[in-house]
């Protein structure tokens, strides 16, 4: 039997009087990753948003696990267990780079504590070397690499990260693709907003694509690397 930990119904979002998700539909079956994929401007943050509540759907239902929290503020749903990495990195520029995790430290749904900065240290060797340092005085990619430790402490069920790998080094978008690959061996269920399906490829196994506010298609990213229609169609390839 399936374990859905999201599921997204049909929803409606609109900024101000323009409507941007037309009846949005995404499943997220426990212990996967989901790639969003989808152009510049086709609603990939827009639905992140609306999940975590910062862009509240006017229609349709959020279920995290079977319940629905559509509408809900956002520290609500983050106590569900729904964990957001803001593609605007958000550190807290003078604590820390430990204080900005011992400041995000929350037990999960479960109670469950698993995330510890220790931990932190030995998933993210990088930042193991920049304990001390203040977040402000941090490069992007180690800050996007905080943040996503950031997020962690809180031990989410489900992870959402919007486009991770975008605008930095190499050898960053390398580390985060290794970490989202660990971090899949822990049995985080994961969402991964990105415009660049080749990147995605190795870390999901299902793919969903949005195109100008609409799902288009859903199936597994390999049966999506396979069919140049839709990509070439949908992505910029
Ligand atoms: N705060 C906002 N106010 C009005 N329109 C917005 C706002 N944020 C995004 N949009 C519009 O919503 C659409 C989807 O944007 P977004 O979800 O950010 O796309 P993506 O993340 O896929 O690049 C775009 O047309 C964008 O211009
Ligand atoms: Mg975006």
């Amino acid at each position: 039997m399936s374990d859905v930990v999201l599921s997204v119904e049909q929803i409606d979002v609109y900024y101000g009087a323009s409507k941007i998700l037309f009846g949005v539909d995404l499943t997220v079956q426990r212990g996967r990753t989901l790639a969003l994929l989808g152009r510049n401007g086709a609603g990939k943050s827009t639905t992140m948003k609306a999940i975590c509540g910062i862009a509240p759907p006017r229609r349709g239902r959020v279920a995290v696990h079977g319940k629905d929290v559509a509408g809900r503020a956002p520290h609500v749903i983050a106590r569900h267990g729904v964990g957001y990495v803001p593609e605007d990195r958000q550190v807290f520029p003078l604590h820390t780079v430990e204080e900005n995790l011992t400041i995000a430290a929350k037990p999960g749904m479960d109670g469950a504590r698993g995330w510890t900065p220790e931990r932190v240290w030995e998933s993210f060797p990088l930042l193991a070397e920049l304990k001390t340092r203040r977040a402000g005085l941090l490069s992007g990619g180690e800050q996007q690499l905080l943040t996503i430790a950031r997020t962690l402490m809180g031990n989410p069920d489900v992870l959402l990260l919007d486009e991770p790998s975008e605008g930095l080094a190499p050898i960053i978008v390398q580390e985060i693709g290794r970490l989202i690959r660990a971090l899949r061996e822990t049995g985080v269920t994961i969402v991964l907003a990105e415009q660049n399906m080749h990147f995605c490829l190795g870390l999901a196994e299902d793919a969903a694509v949005i195109d100008k506010g609409h799902i288009v298609y859903a199936n597994t990213i390999e049966a999506l690397r396979a069919d140049p229609e839709v990509t070439s169609r949908y992505l910029a390839i």
